[in-house]
């Protein structure tokens, strides 16, 4: 494939359905898609940030946006809603598993059910939307991006939860690029690390003087923007991608290559 893979109307009329889809690095992916030429469907919890964000796509783009609220935990409600967004913009041509919790809390603290919200919400909302959406890709055409994070290989103070959820995030997709590659699926997965102005980052480093220090430690010496994952995730939906699938991609200024010691230091 040559250049034109990168082509300006590369998603004409295709539906991509994301979720945790109105706000974050998983808006800046459907503000990526629209500005291609795709149809939307965000899927997320608040029906008011929905609206708001689709309606911004829709008056920037001309995209045909649906904006949908379910918890990624609720599997007979995702089913319901792909179904509807199926019927309105056509076969998918792309899911983005976005929908993710995180807080940080010590392990020797957190109950059960603190551990699992991350688990159920991050792993299982991954598979839930995936296993929601097996009967309505392109097939072949079709393709999966999952947002895990450094984290899933990177033992980080206080993100015992996330750490594991997201690591089975990375096997998840692993598994499906395996089983669901003969019927011409892709599965991917990108690995923020620390993005800035995101409501994960805002949780882990609330304050300015740690984000400079962390953004310090890194190999490239800033915080990740938005668009520096909206920009691989344009590459994978890309024919220039055709070939890739089972592939877990970090975008994290080299985060994984000195360590988690930016981060504790900051929360701590
Ligand atoms: N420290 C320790 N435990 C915490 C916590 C914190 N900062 N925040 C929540 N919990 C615990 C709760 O106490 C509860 O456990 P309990 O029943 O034993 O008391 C459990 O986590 C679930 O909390 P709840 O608020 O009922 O869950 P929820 O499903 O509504 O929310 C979360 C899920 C906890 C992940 C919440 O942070 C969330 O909704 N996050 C979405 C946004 C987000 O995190 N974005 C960043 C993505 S990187």
């Amino acid at each position: 494939m040559s250049f034109e893979g990168f082509g300006k109307n590369l998603l004409d009329g295709d539906h991509v359905l994301i979720t945790g889809g109105s706000s974050g690095i998983n808006f800046a992916i459907a503000d990526r898609f629209a500005r291609l030429g795709a149809d939307l469907t965000l899927i997320a919890r608040t029906q008011e940030d929905l609206d708001e964000s689709a309606d911004t796509l829709s008056s920037t783009y001309g995209a045909e946006t649906l904006g949908l609220s379910a918890d990624v935990r609720n599997m007979s409600r995702l089913e319901t809603l792909m179904e509807r967004s199926v019927d309105e913009l056509g076969k998918i041509k792309c899911l983005v598993c976005g929908a993710a919790g995180n807080f940080p809390a010590a392990a020797s603290e957190m109950s059960d059910n603190a551990f699992g919200s991350v688990v159920d919400i991050d792993l299982k909302g991954t598979f839930n939307a995936c296993r929601a959406a097996y009967d309505y890709f392109q097939k072949p055409g079709g393709s999966i991006i999952a947002i895990s994070a450094v984290q899933s290989e990177q033992p980080t103070p206080f993100q015992s939860h996330a750490c594991a959820a997201k690591a089975g995030v990375d096997s998840l997709v692993e598994n499906l690029a395996l089983e669901w590659g003969s019927e011409g699926i892709r599965v991917n997965a990108i690995q923020p690390g620390p993005i800035d102005d995101t409501e994960g980052m805002r949780k882990l480093l609330p304050d300015s003087g740690a984000k400079n220090r962390l953004a310090e430690t890194l190999p490239l010496g800033r915080l990740g923007e938005k668009s520096d994952v909206a920009d691989l995730a344009h590459f994978l939906i890309s024919p220039m991608a055709d070939f890739i699938t089972g592939a877990v991609i970090p975008v994290d200024g080299g985060q994984r290559l000195v360590g988690s010691g930016g981060l504790v230091e900051s929360v701590t």
